[in-house]
Order: C-alpha cells, then sequence, then structure tokens
C-alpha cells in the first residue's frame, strides 16, 4: 500500500512533522507519495526531504498544487492521481 504525505508548504517540511511520522510508523520498503499544497514555492525541497527521513522507503515524484487552488483544481489532482495508476 502507497503512503501519501501531505503538507502545506512552509519553504521545507518541517522537521517536526517528519519526526513525528518516523516515530509512528515504519515505512521500510513501502512507497510515499510527497504531495503539498502551496503558495509559490512549489515542492521546494519536499521530496528530498521525505527521502532523507525515510531512506528505507520508496518515495515517487511529487505532487504540488497552489493552496488557493485546491477547490478549483480537482482535474490536475485527478490527472495526477490517474497517472499515478489511482
Ligand atoms: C507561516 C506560513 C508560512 C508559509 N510559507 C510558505 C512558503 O514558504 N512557500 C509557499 O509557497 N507557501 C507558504 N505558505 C502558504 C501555505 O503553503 C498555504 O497557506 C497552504 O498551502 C494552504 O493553502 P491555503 O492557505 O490556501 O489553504 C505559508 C503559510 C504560512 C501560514
Amino acid at each position: 500500500m502507497a503512503h501519501v504525505a501531505v503538507h502545506p508548504s512552509h519553504s521545507r517540511v518541517h522537521p517536526q512533522q517528519l519526526q513525528v511520522l518516523q516515530d509512528a510508523i515504519d515505512l521500510a520498503g513501502k512507497t510515499v507519495i510527497p504531495f503539498t499544497t502551496h503558495e509559490g514555492s512549489g515542492l521546494a525541497n519536499c521530496v528530498s526531504d521525505v527521502k532523507k527521513a525515510f531512506p528505507k522507503a520508496t518515495v515517487t515524484q511529487g505532487f504540488s498544487i497552489y493552496g488557493h487552488e485546491v477547490r478549483s483544481g480537482k482535474a490536475k489532482v485527478g490527472k495526477w492521481l490517474k497517472e499515478m495508476g489511482y
């Protein structure tokens, strides 16, 4: 089963958020799909931060969308999910 890591962009994934996840779940051998909302930074360091935090997981290409586009951007999210095979 794949895990989707969703967070709002505050320049980087907050280290405490990753620490909480690291302590809570073992993602070794799992697939992590990084997904972030932002207001200009895009994915920023999201993918590399997640890779560093979970070196034993498979981290896919990430996806980002403007926070203000979330409600009107369902088609973009749908297209991304379809490309990911969901
Ligand atoms: C404290 C704070 C810092 C933020 N820093 C960034 C940032 O560095 N880059 C960016 O693109 N958006 C930044 N944002 C915007 C958030 O990514 C945005 O609020 C979030 O994606 C949710 O979107 P929404 O406010 O439209 O719901 C910041 C927001 C807050 C509250």
